[in-house]
């Protein structure tokens, strides 16, 4: 008996420090990025919020080496060759475009990506203050968005896209 409940508290113990280690808990969601016409560009985003911060991770493959402008977009759809069909940058604050570092700048500015000389990025960026959210029902929500990677460096500056070209990968955010 005394080893049953000893097993069963240490089960616990191991779950509890199993959700910490790899703070699992609270919602999370993906997009998966195809090319657009012409473009060998492809990745993968995942979102993992907890309270009211959303932490980013993108895997993007297939870039020309350099910097390239990287945002959520406020539409999910992909269907037009080009990508434009995402529309302009998700902007729920009614902010100017800017680095994501910035005080005035668009929920979905985050900024840059920068591919290495085999074409691969990768970026992990915190989105803090509760900026964008997972919550589908929220306004902030970034859920059913666009996630659009660009040809050209975004600038932070030019109104209101950063001036970073050409869409060379899209995908759509949903909820897991
Ligand atoms: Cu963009
Ligand atoms: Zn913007």
């Amino acid at each position: 008996m005394k080893t049953a409940i000893a097993s069963a508290l240490l089960g616990a113990v191991v779950l509890v420090a199993g959700c910490a280690g790899y703070s699992a808990s609270g919602p999370s969601a993906e997009a998966r990025l195809k090319p657009t016409q012409g473009n060998k560009t492809s990745g993968f985003v995942h979102f993992q919020q907890k309270g009211d911060r959303v932490t980013v991770r993108a895997s993007i493959e297939g870039l020309t080496p350099g910097v390239h402008g990287f945002h959520i977009h406020e539409k999910g759809d992909c269907s037009a060759p080009d990508g434009t069909s995402a529309g302009g940058h998700f902007n729920p604050g009614g902010k100017h475009h800017g680095a994501p570092a910035s005080a005035d700048h668009h929920g979905g500015d985050f900024g840059n990506l920068t591919a290495d000389a085999n074409g691969r990025a990768s970026l992990t960026l915190v989105v803090a203050n509760g900026e964008i959210t997972l919550d589908r029902d929220a306004a902030n929500s970034i859920i059913g968005k666009g996630v659009i990677v660009h040809a050209d460096p975004d600038d932070y500056k030019t109104q209101p896209t950063g001036n970073a070209g050409k869409r060379v990968a899209c995908g759509v955010i949903t909820r897991n």
